[in-house]
Order: structure tokens, then sequence, then C-alpha cells
């Protein structure tokens, strides 16, 4: 065993596990590509497309191409990592192989916090919609039913239901999941596509002037933060998601081709989709009448007169934003799972049924968590923080991927990064300018995430790690 500054570092290759701690190898890149959409794709272009605008004004376009641009940069070097190191785990797994165990535990303790709160931040999304279009159709709800405690509700119960649900259908296999989820996919995307159909023709100028009302930087604007970096922070939600595919590798049949097909095929693809959703959204309406909506895409749609559209839109989002979810816990349970296979969280949450293959224990436990944060937080926040864990992933990636060039250049690489070290360096430094142009309160907490994660390292997880010998 290799030992470094920061603990053992886990040997490359060393991801030989007895079938009882092993993922079965049940997935193809049209599998990937689907997991890889239909994590991307959801609460962050269909809601926060909004919150983007308040914060950024027309220029959520541009924090829209700033935060996709880091995105693409993380994507190569994720690519090239999760092909060297092809075992569920992502960047944590990474991290442990390159940088060593308290490292890669900080970043796996990070990533836990990107994909459950991801997981909360769209089902409390799809919450949104669900009210927005049952009251729409003249129905009452209680409303202590609809919004936790910060909005004078008890508790958001349609975003609890969702959450409880899907970790159900992931209890139920890999295979079944991930299959259902294309269907899903295809009904967001179409929706979208008929979105920019409909709203690219009332394209006005006049909408896009001025274009930065708060200028680039992230700066407090009267208890908000604003700019178009503040907006690039909050809709670097949309973005992420690909990262998901990157975990799921020790189930990938064919790892070196069906990664990379999967990662950057769906990067890109959704890059493309969120620069003509977002351009057209702002285009079509004074970007003051779209912030804060809950359902900016329905809203813009009903301004325009497309009601029967604006309906669409909305049960399209109802119908295809649990797919984020799904994906989202997924990659969150198989995180927890290679953690606690690492010894680093209790050992027996790492068991795998033996009739589905997947680790239902700590899927349970990862849904009852989603589940409560999604029931009584705030949008806005939940997101910001989630961003916050994920872009300490992407940082620690892209360093690796470097490390690992430096440090073993002739490592057969599947998929090598083009010019690994530009491409590197641009996803760091843009990871650590969008980080720090988050709210100082979402760091603030970040911080205190952190702190919590060490504790229960040096108290539990350092002691009991497999590679420790323990
Ligand atoms: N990118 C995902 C979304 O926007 C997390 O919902």
């Amino acid at each position: 065993m290799t030992t470094g500054f920061w603990g053992p570092i886990k040997p490359i290759g060393a991801n030989q596990h007895d079938s009882e701690h092993r993922l079965r190898a049940t997935l193809s890149w049209p599998h990937l590509i689907a997991l890889g959409i239909g994590a991307i794709v959801g609460t962050g272009i269909y809601t926060l497309t909004g919150v983007g605008a308040d914060r950024a004004g027309p220029a959520v376009i541009l924090a829209f191409a700033i935060a996709g641009a880091v995105c693409a940069c993380a994507a190569l070097a994720y690519a090239e990592m999760a092909t060297l190191i092809p075992t569920a785990g992502g960047a944590y797994a990474y991290t442990y192989s390159v940088a060593g165990e308290t490292l890669g535990w900080i970043v796996g303790w990070s990533l836990i916090l990107e994909y459950s709160l991801a997981c909360s931040t769209v089902a409390v999304g799809w919450s949104g919609y669900l009210v927005g279009w049952i009251q729409s159709a003249g129905i009452d709800l209680p409303e202590m039913l609809l919004a936790g405690p910060h909005a004078g509700g008890l508790i958001n119960l349609p975003a609890v239901l969702v959450a409880l649900a899907v970790a159900g259908m992931l209890i139920l296999g890999t295979r079944e999941s991930a299959t259902f989820n294309i269907i899903l996919v295809t009904i967001k995307l179409i929706a979208l596509a008929v979105f920019v159909a409909l709203t690219a023709p009332a394209f006005d100028i006049a909408n896009m002037q001025p274009f930065m009302p708060y200028g680039f930087t992230s700066t407090d604007d009267g208890g908000t933060t604003r700019g178009v970096m503040a907006a690039a922070a909050i809709v670097f939600f949309a973005f992420y998601g690909f990262d998901a595919v990157a975990t799921s590798a020790e189930e990938a049949r064919n790892p070196g081709r069906d990664l990379k097909i999967g990662i950057i095929g769906s990067m890109l693809a959704c890059t493309l989709i969120y620069m003509g959703v977002a351009v057209s959204a702002v285009g079509a309406l004074d970007y003051r009448e779209l912030a804060n909506s809950a359902e900016p895409l329905a809203l813009v749609l009903r301004t325009l007169d497309h009601p029967v559209a604006a309906w669409a839109i909305a049960l399209a989002a109802l119908i295809a934003l649990p797919s984020v979810i799904l994906v989202m816990m997924y990659g969150q349970s198989r995180i927890f799972f290679v953690m606690a296979r690492d010894g680093l969280l209790p050992r027996a949450l790492s068991t795998v049924s033996k009739r589905t293959g997947s680790p239902t224990r700590i899927t349970a436990l990862t849904g009852v968590f989603v589940a409560l944060c999604a029931g009584f937080f705030r949008l806005d926040e939940i997101a910001e923080l989630a961003n916050a864990g994920t872009l300490i992933a992407f940082i620690a990636v892209a360093g690796c991927m470097m490390l690992l060039r430096r440090r073993a250049p002739d490592l057969p690489r599947i998929f090598a990064c083009p010019a690994p070290y530009l491409i590197g360096t641009l996803a760091v430094v843009g990871c650590i300018y969008l980080l720090f142009s988050l709210p100082t309160t979402t760091l603030v907490r970040f911080a205190g995430w952190n702190v919590v994660g060490i504790v229960i390292y040096f108290a539990y997880g350092r002691r009991r790690s497999v590679l420790r010998g323990a």
C-alpha cells in the first residue's frame, strides 16, 4: 500500500470485490446517455432560469454560457478519469486513488451533498409545477402541506412523496429504472423543443436591454447576491449530472467506449438545448416578469397566448423531472455504497441485494434524507449548497487528472483529454470562481458541512478504513 501526505492511496485497478459487494454490469451507452441527459435537463432549465434572470437580467444567457463552458472542461477531465478508473464512486474514487484517503473522503462527503441536495431541489421544483398545474385546473389544495416552514407552511408533501417514490423505484433495480428513464428523457426533450419552436418567433431585441442590469461580478444587492457570476453560480445547477454517468462506471458493460460517449454526448446535447431555451425565454419576455417565477417556461408560453402549450410543458415537467431525481439518487446511493465498501462508512450499508444487484439499504437511507430536505428547505438555498458540493468535486477531478498526467504519463488512457493542463486549469479556475460567486451564507453552510464530515472521518472512517487494514 502506498501512503502519501493525505493518507493511504488506493492503487489504480484495485477495484475487485467479492460478488456480494460488486455491482452488476448491466448498462450500455444508450443507457448512459439517457442517464446523463436524465440527470442534466431538469429543474435547472425548467425552474432556475427564472432565478437566474432575477440575478443577472437578460445576461442570464451569458451565465448559462459561462457555467456550460466550465462544465465542458470538467466533463473532459471526468471522461479521462472515468475511463482510467472505471469504478463506482466518481470523483471520490479518483481522489482516493490519486491524492489519498483524507482528500478522497472530503470529496466523497461533498458528493453526498451534491447528489442528495440536487435530488431535493428537483423534488421541490417538481412540487411547484404540480401545485401550479392542479391549481390552474381550479382545484384548491391545503396550503400547509405545499411548502416548508420557510414559506409559512408545514411541509412540502408533494416533494417528500416524489422523493420516496423514486427511491422505491431504485430499490427495484438499476436496469428497470434506467430503461424507464429513457422514456422520461424523451418527454422532456420534446417539451423543450416545442418551447423553443413557439417562443423563438416572439424574440424582441427590446427585452435584451439593459443586458447586464446588475453588472458582471457577484455582489450583494440588498440581501440578494446578484450579477452575471451570481447567476452563473446558480444556473450551474442546470449543467451537472453527467458525473452521475461517471459514478456508474462499474455497471457499464464496456466502460472504455460507453463512458466516453455517455459523458461527452449528454453534455454537448444539453448545452445546445439550454442556449436555445435561454435565448428564447429572455428574448420573448421581459426578464422582470420571468424572475422568480415558480414555472418560468409555462409563464412565457401563457404570456404569448399559448395556454395549451403552457399546460403541456408543465405536464411534461411533472412527468419527466423525476428522472433527474432518479439519476441523482442513483449516483448518491452509489457514492455512499463505495465509501461504505471502503470502510469509511459502516460496511453493513454496502450490501447488495442478490435479486436486483442494487444496494438496497443505502438507497432507502438516501431516499429518506432527500425527502426530509425537500420537505423543509427552500429551493434556491438547497440548489446553491448542492452547487458548492459539485464544484469541489469538479475541482478535485480536474486536479487529479493533471496530477496523474504528471505522475503516470504512460498509463494507457482510453480517453485522453485534449490539452489536459489547459483544460484542467480552466476547469479548476472556473469552478473556484463560481464557488466564490455563491452567496456568503451558502459558503458558511458548506464549511459547516465539511467540519461535520471531517469529524466523522477522524472519529469513524479513518479507524475502519479497509485500506488501512481495519
Ligand atoms: N442538472 C440537473 C437539473 O437541472 C441537476 O435539474
